[in-house]
């Protein structure tokens, strides 16, 4: 029984072509695809595909044509400008998922780096959309399910670890400990600073949160993204790639 955590996009890469089988991953990228994910099936999505580029985004509009386009690039919605014309109907901020914007919808979501990490997952058994908003729902099935082999994908931010991707898998880290007998270092060391200080102390620290904080259309993204256990369901990616609900 085994526990790992990757920290940063380089890691994609040497994910996707490992034999996943028999491996359960939980991608985190708090700050904030996965909060956002989460927040917009709290509200009645239906489903949601995460794609790793904007090429692939409009490919799946053209087979969804009903389906809302939705992401970013450097934390902006993408528009026309950036797709030779098609407006993107969502940003990335959580606040924007609204009952009223997705409830009953497909979204097709292409963010920096948490849809390229759901991505690097396809061949897992099993993968979980986790942040803060449904940890203890995460970690709660993790105790009964006891996957053999559980990695922890954090997003990072642009090529960087991101802090608050790491206090979050230290959290799931120490919520699961004693079900592995071999746990790698990263795990380790995202455990000790989880239990270091308050989140809310050591989470204003990270790069993204100040980036975020500093702009007033998105400062309120942060504190939305640190909410703890808002939403207690579970979220996966189905076969067909689509991330839903359980429960
Ligand atoms: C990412 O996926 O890299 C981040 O969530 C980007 C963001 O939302 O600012």
């Amino acid at each position: 029984m085994s526990l790992q955590t990757t920290s940063t996009p380089a890691d994609f890469e040497a994910l996707a072509q490992t034999d996943l089988s028999g491996t359960t991953c939980v991608v985190l990228d708090i700050l904030r695809a996965t909060s956002s994910m989460i927040t917009a099936l709290a509200n009645g999505a239906e489903q949601i595909l995460p794609v790793a580029t904007i090429e692939e985004a409009l490919a799946a509009k053209a087979e969804h044509p009903e389906a809302l386009l939705c992401g970013e690039r450097n934390g902006l919605r993408i528009t026309a400008a950036q797709t030779g014309g098609t407006e993107f109907d969502l940003g990335n901020s959580p606040r924007e998922y609204t009952a009223e914007m997705v409830a009953g919808k497909t979204l097709i979501t292409t963010t920096t780096n948490g849809t390229r990490a759901l991505r690097a997952c396809v061949n897992a058994e099993h993968t979980l959309v986790a942040s803060f908003l449904n940890l203890t729902a995460t970690t709660d099935y993790l105790r009964t399910a006891k996957p053999s082999r559980l990695v922890i994908v954090c997003g990072g931010t642009y090529e960087e670890a991101a802090l608050e991707d790491t206090l979050a898998a230290g959290a799931i880290a120490e919520s699961v400990w004693d079900l592995f007998d071999e746990c790698d270092d990263a795990s380790q060391a995202a455990r000790l600073l989880f239990a270091s200080a308050p989140v809310e102390e050591t989470l204003p620290q990270a790069k993204n949160a100040q980036r975020l904080l500093s702009l007033p259309d998105l400062a309120e993204d942060v504190e939305h993204c640190l909410q703890s256990d808002r939403y207690p369901f579970t979220a996966t990616v189905a076969a067909n790639g689509m991330i839903q609900r359980n429960a």
